[in-house]
């Protein structure tokens, strides 16, 4: 099992106070090694199948983090081309590279093509017509999957759910949709079938959303090959929780089981797109008390890190474990960690059991390493946190905090 390499208990040695006294806060802090247990876990837990990982860049980006997956043997599963432009700059070659999305554009689908992308998983009959007619005129043949839409409710926050079919995602199995258009791309000289794809939602808790998926998807696969068609690939996507609440590790060798038994022996090369499996308790979030306000019956720990640092709990109501690195005495009253931004939206924790917190001290948030960084902006003006990246004893800076003056270099003064 993996350990959270940000938990104290077992990394003593990360002195995360030292840290946000040398590179300043608001600060992102990974763990190189962590990416590579958690990264070797998942990886262990599929070791009886034909699988390869795509890691979701999406759930973190930095090419510093993207190099080190890369060096694990990792893919990428992409949603831009500007994704796909990080993870080949990270060292991941083109042919382990998934694309995902709903909306590619014309210019990202020849740009994904030219450099020879390995998989794009196609959505959309339109967008399936738009493949076709750029395949043809680059003179290539697109390696395409079809992202299917199995009507399950994955059980998640509503944001993030993908598997139903009031969602924008995957093409309709239930009406023959899907059937229909992978035997179209079968026909299609400039398309090589690559199979289905499936991705129901993200922070998944329970195993058995993702099982009726897979029974759908391998159900529609067999009876695809049942009609001779060539489906030699199934992409089961990303999505498996963690625990905010309580930082257990991921339970990688029950979500790898669970595959197992549906999916060995049935002659199929298995995709994977995990995202925040592998990332999010890899990192943490480190930020300066500014000040402590009153307020009554609790109290207002006013931080330097605020929502267009970490849009998770703003976006999502989304709970991560916040604590005090200073140690304090208790305080009875309970604390909303909140950021200097203007909305009463932005908070990083409501009504939370804190000590008695002074101007100065330094708060860890989290399992923030997953859609953490990734979501910054500027609002308010303010340049993104930094981001940082522990390997063994050697710290790399991954990304520098923005001057001012850097974040207004691309803007102009009409008058
Ligand atoms: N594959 C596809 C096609 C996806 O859309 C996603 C996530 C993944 C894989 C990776 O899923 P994961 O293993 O990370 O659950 N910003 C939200 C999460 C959005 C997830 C979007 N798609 C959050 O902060 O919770």
């Amino acid at each position: 099992m993996t350990m959270n390499p940000f938990d104290g208990a077992h990394a003593p040695y990360v002195d995360l106070n030292s840290l946000a006294t040398a590179y300043g806060t608001p600060l992102y802090v990974y763990s190189a090694d962590g990416f590579i247990a958690s990264y070797q876990g998942f990886a262990a837990s599929l070791s009886a199948l034909d699988s390869h990982i795509h890691f979701a860049v999406k759930a973190n980006s930095a090419l510093g983090v993207l190099q080190v997956l890369a060096k694990q043997g990792a893919g990428a599963d992409i949603v831009s081309y500007g994704e796909m432009k990080r993870a080949m700059m990270a060292g991941i070659p083109p042919e382990k590279i998934v694309f995902s999305g709903v909306g590619k554009t014309d210019a990202e689908l020849a740009s994904a093509l030219t450099d020879g992308i390995g998989q794009i998983n196609a959505e959309s009959s339109a967008e399936i017509d738009h493949i076709m007619r750029i395949a043809e005129q680059l003179d290539v043949i697109a390696p395409v999957c079809l992202r299917v839409n199995v009507n399950v409710d994955p059980k998640s926050h509503a944001k993030i759910s993908t598997g139903q079919r009031s969602t924008k995602f995957g093409i309709p199995v239930d009406d023959g949709q899907a059937k229909i258009l992978y035997k179209a791309i079968c026909q299609n000289p400039h398309i090589k079938p690559m199979g289905l794809a499936v991705h129901i939602g993200s922070q998944l808790t329970e195993l058995e959303p993702f099982e009726t998926a897979y029974l759908e998807l391998l159900g529609l696969a067999d009876r695809l090959r049942a009609d001779g068609y060539d489906v030699p690939g199934l992409d089961l996507g990303g999505g498996l929780g963690i625990d905010y609440a309580t930082n257990q590790p991921v339970d990688f060798a029950s979500y790898g089981r669970l595959v197992t038994r549906i999916f060995s022996n049935r002659g199929y090369r298995l995709g994977f797109e995990p995202g925040r499996s592998i990332a999010a308790d890899n990192g943490v979030l480190l930020t300066k008390t500014i000040f402590v306000k009153d307020g009554g019956d609790k109290r207002f720990v006013i931080v330097d890190a605020a929502m267009n640092d970490l849009l998770r709990p703003t976006l999502y109501e989304a709970y991560h474990t916040i604590d005090c690195l200073s140690p304090r005495d208790p305080h009875p009253l309970p604390a909303d960690i909140v950021g200097p931004v203007c909305e009463t939206g932005d908070y990083l924790g409501l009504g939370r059991t804190l000590p008695d917190v002074q101007e100065g001290d330094i708060l860890v948030v989290r399992s923030a390493g997953a859609y953490g960084a990734v979501m910054m902006s500027n609002y308010n003006t303010r340049p993104e946190a930094a981001e940082i990246l522990l390997d063994g004893d050697k710290v790399h800076v991954l990304r520098p905090r923005r001057t001012l003056d850097e974040l207004l270099a691309l803007e102009h003064l009409p008058l």
